[in-house]
């Protein structure tokens, strides 16, 4: 084995013996703490991405890393087939955050929303009456929602769909935020419309006021499940524990995962209310990892941090400097900005420079964002930035574009 030390040598073995399935930042991250991640050469980087919302609370939160180091000295997995002494409490108090009866515990976000999926289609048979194997699914144009062949059967993205062929049946898509083109695909056969409350992916897509409360008013006039997509919104993200919550708005089913693990631990879930998550029955779904004790653990140290209110108000206080601030870069670099909570989507012009650019540029004076789609960056520190240290990452924005504007 050679002796690596710099980020070009981990960068090239990477690129020898792991999938080429992404295409990072040439950053190797060596050793991460709260907002900051130091590379392998001993460069610090502000991470204004944290793990695409995986880590809402930092990097290495010592209460949640505390409670996955008490739990890896008692118990780390069970398995489904016996109980263990996490699960329990982590449910309770995960459905207690979100307003529902019960939670599914998975592990993948893609996983939470297959899982949402198969509840809605039973569901739709056995308590709405649908004929089997007629359900349909209402999904938006735009949609991220995992890389599962029946998610990715209904991406409008040509990179996540294309030669994955046959696509899973039963999907029909309308344009996001268009009520009217959802009340025209319901049909007596669908079972659900599934939304993201904000396209993160997309680049921050926040959809027109009043979309969300129509659509819950549809969907619930006409007897349809409404399903939020919160994994990338949720928990915080946009200064209320889930995005929804901004309009009032309560979904049927919320598919919740990315923060949930604490960026420890992979940890996903389905929440619902018990007459429809009791569709599932012993036997009819599962997953050996899902609900183990350790992820619980972490899961349920997760959801006690955000029971308090405080991080989902920390968020709400520091959207207006966020907004502010990125707001100064339009018409100077910037086409236009949105912003929710400490979630941010920049359209940069693309006459100036990519969004990869962009990125590449802003690494190189020390924060670390995600460009999508072009010429869209995203922005989406930790929850516990302050507010120095956001100003911090809007004037590093601020001076890229300066400089590529010359
Ligand atoms: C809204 C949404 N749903 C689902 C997923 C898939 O989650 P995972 O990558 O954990 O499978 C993502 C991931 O980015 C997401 O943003």
């Amino acid at each position: 084995m050679t002796e690596l030390s710099t980020n070009q040598a981990f960068i090239d073995l990477e690129d020898q013996v792991a999938a080429h399935n992404y295409s990072p930042l040439p950053v190797v991250v060596e050793h991460a703490e709260g907002i900051h991640v130091t590379d392998v050469e001993g460069n610090t980087y502000i991470d204004a991405l944290s793990g695409y919302s995986a880590l809402n609370f930092g990097h290495r939160h010592p209460g949640l890393v505390q409670a996955a180091k008490d739990q890896l000295d008692r118990s780390t997995l069970t398995s489904r087939a016996f109980h263990n002494d996490q699960l329990g409490p982590f449910c309770e108090a995960l459905a207690r955050l979100v307003g529902k009866d019960m939670i599914l515990p998975m592990n993948t976000g893609a996983e939470a929303v297959e899982t949402a999926l198969k509840i809605a289609r039973k569901w739709a048979y056995q308590v709405k009456g649908v004929a089997d194997g007629q359900a349909e699914i209402i999904v938006m144009d735009g949609n991220f929602h995992g890389r599962t062949t029946t998610i990715i059967s209904f991406s409008d993205d040509p990179e996540a769909h294309d030669h994955y062929g046959p696509s899973t049946p039963g999907f029909v898509a309308v344009p996001y935020g268009d009520l009217a083109a959802i009340e025209a695909a319901i049909t007596d056969n669908t079972a659900a419309v599934l939304v993201e409350p904000i396209q993160g992916e997309q680049g921050v897509m926040i959809p027109q006021e009043g979309f969300l409360p129509g659509l819950r008013q549809l969907c619930t006039d006409r007897n349809v499940l409404m399903i939020a997509d919160e994994i990338q919104s949720g928990l915080g993200r946009t200064g209320t524990s889930l995005a929804c919550e901004y309009e009032g708005v309560e979904a049927d089913m919320y598919t919740l995962g990315k923060a949930l693990g604490g960026g420890i631990v992979p940890v996903s879930a389905v929440a619902a209310d018990a007459d429809v998550m009791n569709v599932i029955t012993p036997g009819t779904h599962g997953s050996t990892f899902g609900g183990n004790p350790l992820a619980a653990a972490v899961g349920k140290a997760v959801v006690d941090l955000l029971l308090t209110g405080e991080h989902q108000a920390h968020a709400k206080q520091l959207e207006g400097v966020f907004a502010e601030e990125l707001g100064k870069l339009v018409g100077h670099g910037a086409e236009a900005v949105r912003v929710r909570g400490l979630w941010a989507g920049i359209d940069i012009d693309p006459e100036l420079m990519t969004g990869k650019e962009a990125c590449k540029a802003l690494a190189k004076k020390g924060v670390l964002a995600k460009d999508t789609h072009g010429s869209t960056i995203r922005l989406a520190p930790p929850l516990t930035i302050t507010e120095d240290e956001l100003r911090q990452v809007t004037d590093t924005l601020a001076s890229v574009l300066a400089e590529a504007r010359g």
